[in-house]
């Protein structure tokens, strides 16, 4: 098959897969030695070692099982007021915005959301969408690394200070950041951070992480796990440390994705994957007489296209050009609907090659011809 959306589920390999069997049976052969006198140093081991790759300790690292219950951890954990306002931006992803809604449904606060520009030129206009859409009611600006549906990655440092001066607190959602781009996560100096280690560093399924600025006092401040347990109101990160019973081999393996990563290339394999994203776009993009709708600056391992076809700009629709473009070419790509428009959104990881892409435009022109 050709496999070109490693951004939504890739793939994990397979020594990962058996290190996290082995957690699994070192669980199941003494579990009440297991859960009582190995799981806590085991999982904060493994922090340390995630912490090589983010520029921080351990300790500053609290495993969540996705971005999503990071983002939830944060939004649920906070005392909203009726007056207050979330901001985020018109590229926010589904999950993160339901997230949104439910907790301003609850507290009386508003989301409001950034009206950033899709095609865009430059990452200024991202920072200027967003100061536009800050008011003296904002309390959280809740912003992605790099966007879900557009793949944009977007000035988030810049755009942290900016909301700090004006005394917001900044939620990054780097749902794809780990194992994509860089990252130093002091120097983001965002108030939180969730990452998922289960995309582009190909973690076990139900590894992700919640960083808390270790300086900003109130970003640590009654912050709790989803789901609350025996460490209530222990200090960060201990609460999420232990959350019941369950199945916690997927952050206990991540060291073995890291390992498994960086013989891959590390840095190297980043840069490589984001080269081959973008000659693969351009590719398609002269198949299919298209326009860039970003700046290469703005683009990592992922680039979104405009959908060839004069097609309706819905969800079902999506999903239907998604499942034939594999039933009849076993081509799996991202297919969505956004602002109005169908597009979808090509991946490049390091079991992908430019034919694939190819691949891809042949079947697109196949569609077109029918
Ligand atoms: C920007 C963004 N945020 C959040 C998520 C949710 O990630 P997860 O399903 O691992 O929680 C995704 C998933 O693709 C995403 O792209």
């Amino acid at each position: 098959m050709t496999f070109l959306n490693h951004g939504s589920f890739g793939a994990t390999p397979r020594c990962v897969l058996r290190s996290q069997e082995r957690w699994r049976l070192a669980l199941e052969r003494q579990p009440l030695r297991f859960m009582n006198d190995e799981l806590g140093s085991g999982l904060r081991a493994a922090a340390g070692e995630l912490g090589g790759l983010l520029g921080v300790p351990g300790e500053q690292l609290a495993f969540v099982e996705n971005a999503t219950s990071g983002i939830n951890a944060v939004l649920r954990s906070l005392h909203l007021e009726p007056d207050d306002e979330i901001v985020a931006t018109s590229h926010v992803y589904g999950a993160v915005d339901r997230t949104l809604d439910f907790v301003c449904r609850r507290s009386g606060a508003r989301s409001v959301h950034a009206n950033v520009p899709f095609p865009i030129q430059e990452p200024a206009q991202v920072t200027a969408a967003i100061q536009a859409a800050l008011s003296a009611k904002t309390r959280v600006l809740v912003l992605d690394h790099i966007t879900s549906p557009t793949a944009l990655i977007l000035p988030i440092a810049e755009i942290t200070a900016l909301c700090q001066q004006q005394g917001i607190q900044v939620l990054i959602d780097g749902a794809h950041g780990p194992g994509m781009v860089n990252l130093d996560l002091l120097k983001i100096g965002s108030d939180w951070y969730t990452g998922n280690c289960h995309k582009w560093l190909c973690s076990a399924k139900g590894c992700a992480f919640l960083w808390a600025h270790p300086d900003l006092a109130a970003s640590r401040q009654d912050i709790h796990p989803v789901v609350i347990s025996h460490q209530l109101d222990e200090p960060w990160p201990a609460e999420f440390d232990a959350i019941g019973t369950r199945d916690y081999s997927a952050w206990l393996s991540v060291g073995e994705a890291l390992r498994f990563h960086q013989k891959l290339g590390g840095a190297e394999l980043r840069q490589r994957n984001r080269r081959l994203a973008l000659e693969g776009a351009e590719l398609l993009r002269s198949e299919l007489h298209q326009e860039a709708l970003a700046p290469d600056s703005m683009l990592g391992s992922i680039v979104t296209l405009r959908w060839p076809e004069e097609v309706d700009a819905t969800v079902e629709v999506a999903a239907r050009l998604r499942r034939e473009l594999w039933a009849e070419h076993r081509v799996e790509v991202a297919v969505f609907a956004f602002d109005g428009q169908i597009y979808f959104r090509i991946s490049a990881q390091a079991y992908n090659e430019l034919a694939d892409y190819q691949q891809l435009a042949v079947a697109l022109r196949n569609r077109r011809g029918r």
